[in-house]
C-alpha cells in the first residue's frame, strides 16, 4: 500500500464495519478451518491459544466446523456442542477471544454422507437426503483414503428432528458464550446434499424443484434464528463448489434463490465461496462471480476463497463484498491483518500439517511478525 507524506493510504480491507450489533474494526475474517485437534469431539485447552492468536480487538473469527449431534461426524477428532461437556470445553477458548476483544461465531455443521459407519452410534448408516454413496477419495493430504459408508436416506418424519439438532447446537453455542453461529451449508454437508440436484433425488417436499431442494436449508435458518435470534446467525453456502460429489446443474439460481431466501429471516450475514473454488482448497479459473448474489442479499456479505491482500482490497474498493474470509493465509498467519496493515511477507502454509492431531506443530507454531510494538 501507498503512504502519501506520512499520511496513511486507506486500506479497504482495514477499514471499520458496523455488522449488525458489531462494531468490527476491520474486515479481515477467519474463515473456518478444521483442524481436527479435539480429542473424542471435545475441544481441548490448546485451541484457546491458537483462536487467541489470531484474534485482534474488534476482528470477527469463525470456528471450525462443529458438529450438532453424535450422527454429525465423519472425520477423526473434530470438536462437537451437542453434549454438556462439549459447551464447557468451549467456554475457555471462547473467554480467551472475548478478552482480547473478538467476535467469534460457531460454525454448526452435519457431515449427512460424508462419513462411515466407524463414526456413526450404534454403527449404523449416516443419515442423508439420499441413499446415494460417496466414492472413497484420497484426502486433502494426498496421503489417508476417505472411506464413505452407504447412507440412508431420511424419512420425510426424521427431517425436523435433525433441524432441531441444528436448533439445540445453537443454543449450546450461546450457552458457551459464542456470539452467534454460522450454519454450514456448503461444500457437499448435509444441507447442501439437500440443495443440490446432483445429490438430492427425493420425492417428497424436500426434493425435485428447487423451492423444495433449498426447504430443509430455510427450515434450519428458521429454527436456529427462533432460537437465537436472526442477530446472532449467519450462513455459509458454496452453490459452485463440487466438493464431495455435491454439484448442481444451475448454481447461480440456487445460489440467488437462497440469497433472497434468505432476507424473509432477516439473517445477520450470508457467507459465500467464490466460484473459483471447485474443491475446498483448489483455485481455478473461473467466468462465474458472485456479485448478483451480494445485491440480492440485505445483509452483510462475506465472501471466502483463494483470496489475498490484494484481491480482498479490491473487493471491499468495489463493493462486491462487505469482509473476506481467509482461511489457509490465516491459518499460516495468526498476525495477518497486522501483516496487510504493514504489507509484511506472508509465512507460507504446510498442507502436510491441515489435518495432523499435534496440539502445537502446524497449529500455534506459525511465528508471528517482530515489530517493536
Ligand atoms: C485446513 C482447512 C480446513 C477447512 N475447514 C473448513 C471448515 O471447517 N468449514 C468450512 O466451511 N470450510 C472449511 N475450509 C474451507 C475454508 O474455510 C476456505 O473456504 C478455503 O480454505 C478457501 O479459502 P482460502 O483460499 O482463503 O484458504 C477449510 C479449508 C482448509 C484449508
Amino acid at each position: 500500500m501507498a503512504f502519501k507524506d506520512g499520511e496513511e493510504a486507506k486500506i479497504p480491507l482495514l477499514t471499520p464495519y458496523k455488522m449488525g450489533n458489531f462494531e468490527l474494526s476491520h474486515r479481515v475474517v477467519l474463515a473456518p478451518l478444521t483442524r481436527q485437534r479435539s480429542f473424542g469431539n471435545v475441544p481441548q485447552p490448546h485451541a484457546i491459544l491458537y483462536y487467541s492468536q489470531r484474534t485482534t480487538k474488534g476482528g470477527f473469527l469463525i470456528s471450525e466446523a462443529t458438529g450438532v449431534s453424535n450422527t454429525a461426524q465423519g472425520y477423526p477428532e473434530t470438536p462437537g456442542i451437542w453434549t454438556k461437556e462439549q459447551v464447557e470445553a468451549w467456554k475457555p477458548i471462547v473467554d480467551a477471544v472475548h478478552a482480547k476483544g473478538g467476535i467469534f461465531f460457531c460454525q454448526i455443521w452435519h457431515v449427512g454422507r460424508v462419513s462411515n459407519t466407524g463414526f456413526q452410534p450404534n454403527g449404523q448408516a449416516p443419515i442423508s437426503s439420499t441413499n446415494k454413496g460417496l466414492m472413497n477419495q484420497v484426502r486433502a493430504n494426498g496421503i489417508d483414503v476417505a472411506r464413505f459408508s452407504p447412507p440412508r436416506k431420511l424419512t420425510t418424519q426424521e427431517i425436523p428432528l435433525v433441524v432441531d439438532d441444528f436448533r439445540l447446537a445453537a443454543r449450546n453455542a450461546i450457552e458457551a458464550g459464542f456470539d452467534g453461529v454460522e450454519i454450514h451449508g456448503a461444500h457437499g454437508y448435509l444441507i447442501d446434499q439437500f440443495m443440490k440436484d446432483r445429490v438430492n433425488d427425493r420425492t417428497d417436499e424436500y426434493g425435485g424443484s428447487l423451492e423444495n431442494r433449498c426447504r430443509f436449508a430455510l427450515e434450519v435458518v428458521e429454527a436456529v434464528v427462533k432460537e437465537i435470534g436472526a442477530d446472532k446467525v449467519g450462513i455459509r453456502l458454496s452453490p459452485f463448489a463440487d466438493y464431495m460429489q455435491s454439484g448442481d446443474s444451475n448454481p447461480k439460481a440456487l445460489g440467488l434463490y437462497m440469497a433472497e431466501s434468505l432476507n424473509k429471516y432477516k439473517i445477520l450475514y450470508c457467507h459465500m465461496v467464490e466460484p473459483r473454488m471447485k474443491s475446498v482448497g483448489e483455485k481455478v479459473e473461473c467466468p462465474h462471480s458472485l456479485v448478483s448474489m451480494r445485491k440480492a442479499f440485505e445483509g452483510t456479505f462475506i465472501s471466502a476463497g483463494g483470496y489475498d491482500m490484494e484481491d480482498g482490497n479490491n473487493a471491499v474498493a468495489d463493493n462486491r463484498t462487505d469482509l473476506v474470509a481467509y482461511g489457509r493465509l490465516f491459518l499460516a498467519n495468526p498476525d495477518l491483518p497486522k501483516r496487510f496493515e504493514l504489507n509484511a511477507p506472508l509465512n507460507n502454509y504446510n498442507r502436510e500439517t491441515f489435518y495432523t492431531p499435534d496440539p502445537v506443530l502446524g497449529y500455534t507454531d506459525y511465528p508471528f511478525l517482530e515489530t517493536t510494538d
